[in-house]
């Protein structure tokens, strides 16, 4: 079969001065996860590389780079999920895993749970050989003076932006991160990894890392990653409502064209009716055709268009 890939990086109010830099994030996690695909490479490996692209890039809101909490700390969620098999790895709450995509894979693949937290969860990678990082590395100049001045004055998304110059930022302020991709045996991987919401309370987990929620796959309809306000993603469950609408345009239609596309801009909407909440999702359907929507007034995403070109924008 031939491969496919798509990637976010959040959907926001991203504003213009970001943009560029949202597109080379997008554009450089494809570069590490096409030639993955492209030599016959699995859809886990990639979605895994193409999200830890994203987490190193200091502009997204995973990985370094990502939100602070209330406390002034980073606490990462992230999930991997297999289409065939139904497995997922989920973590949550962990602040010394510089790449917790790595580390929802190893529980995917070496736990008999699904999803681990916290202490536990960092126990776990300490005993699967991964590194703890210094928390402090996670933590950009950008992130520690919105947080310094959240502090002071209660949140506002223009604190993130650089001083002086509201809606204009120097660099990327935000932006949850997320990759679907198909291999050339079928086989449907997606995942989701973020710093969750700036000045959050401790404890706090969002849609990101739980399944059906901010992330979904299965072979039978197509893999999403979303990305938004998570306490409304969660109240749809948001990814496996669009899995559920992809399997029924199956049933009733066949695979029409536009199918994927149907599917994306549906969720969303039901999002934006039943919760009044903002956010955006991509998707692969079950033959590896793209979709994405997002009701905000941006979104980056990136994939790869059927004559092999690196299609990016915001
Ligand atoms: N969608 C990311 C979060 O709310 O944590």
């Amino acid at each position: 079969m031939k491969p496919s890939i798509i990637v976010h990086g959040g959907a926001w109010s991203i504003p213009d001065a970001a943009v560029a830099a949202c597109r080379a994030g997008c554009q450089a996690a494809l570069a590490v996860a096409w030639p993955i695909l492209e030599r016959g490479g699995s859809s886990l490996d990639a979605v895994e590389a193409a999200i830890v692209s994203l987490e190193e890039h200091p502009e997204f809101d995973a990985g370094i780079g990502s939100h602070l909490n209330a406390a002034g700390r980073v606490a990462l969620d992230a999930i991997l999920m297999e289409g065939q098999t139904l497995k997922a790895g989920a973590v949550a709450v962990v602040e010394r895993i510089r790449n917790p995509i790595r580390l929802a894979r190893k529980i995917l693949q070496s736990s008999e749970h699904l999803m681990l937290v916290g202490a536990g969860a960092e126990k776990f990678a300490v005993e699967q050989g991964m590194a703890l990082c210094d928390p402090e590395e996670l933590i950009t100049a950008r992130e520690r003076r919105a947080w310094q001045q959240c502090s002071v004055h209660g949140h506002r998304d223009e604190f993130h932006f650089s001083p002086g110059t509201p809606g204009s930022p120097s660099s990327v302020a935000t932006g949850t991160v997320g990759a679907v991709a198909m291999d050339s045996q079928g086989r449907i991987v997606a995942g989701t990894s973020t710093g969750g919401t700036c000045c959050k309370r401790p404890g706090r987990v969002g849609d990101s890392p739980l399944i059906g929620c901010g992330c979904y796959a299965d072979e039978q309809a197509g893999g999403i990653s979303c990305t938004g306000w998570g306490e409304a993603i969660m109240k749809v469950v948001l990814a496996k409502t669009a899995a559920d609408l992809l399997r029924a345009g199956y049933e009733s239609t066949g695979e029409p064209e536009g199918a994927a596309f149907r599917a994306a801009q549906k969720s969303i909407e039901i999002l934006a009716v039943r919760t009044q909440g903002t956010g955006g999702l991509i998707l692969l359907d079950r033959a590896g055709r793209v979709g994405f929507a997002h009701s905000t007034p941006r979104m980056a995403y990136g994939y790869v268009a059927p004559d092999g070109s690196f299609i990016t924008s915001v």
